[in-house]
């Protein structure tokens, strides 16, 4: 029988402000919401998936670590991190399966600080800028990797 394939999903700084924080980029769904809807998504692919979040650098590059050991697939939502942190670019790169980073927003259409990601280098690939369905695409990503 095959084994479900776990997938940590991984939020950085303010994303537990989801809901109040700058509804006019971020919208008005919970965090509570957001992890619901992962959950909800994982269970119809077939992935045992958790859902985490952390306002903590090195709380995040723990988890990443933990990834690592066990082998873990990643969506990695880094918010402000993804912009200078590069020990979590660092710990992203010890990943060996899959990582895609993804935003709610479109940072690309945003400020110029935003432009950069530190992280995209490796990472398996980015999704930005669907709002919540960037994190069910995510994990779509994720499922049509591991199938292959
Ligand atoms: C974000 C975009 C980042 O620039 C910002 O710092 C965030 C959220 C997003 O999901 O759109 O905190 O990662």
């Amino acid at each position: 029988m095959r084994q479900v394939a776990t997938v940590l999903v991984l939020n950085g700084p303010n994303l537990n402000r989801l809901g109040t924080r700058e509804p006019d980029v971020y919208g008005h769904t919970s965090y509570d919401d957001l992890v619901a809807l992962c959950e909800r998504t994982g269970a119809e692919l077939g992935l045992q998936v958790e859902v985490r979040q952390t306002n903590d650098e090195s709380e995040l590059v723990g988890w990443l670590h933990e990834a690592t050991d066990l082998g873990s697939a990643v969506v990695l939502n880094p918010a402000a991190f993804t912009h200078y942190s590069y020990a979590l670019r660092d710990a992203c790169a010890m990943v060996s399966g899959p990582l895609i980073e993804v935003h709610i927003s479109n940072p690309a259409a945003r400020e110029e600080f935003r432009h950069t990601s530190v992280v995209a280098g490796v990472a398996t690939g980015t999704i930005a800028g669907f709002g919540m369905d960037s994190y069910r695409l995510a994990l779509q990503a994720v499922a049509t990797l591991l199938a292959r």
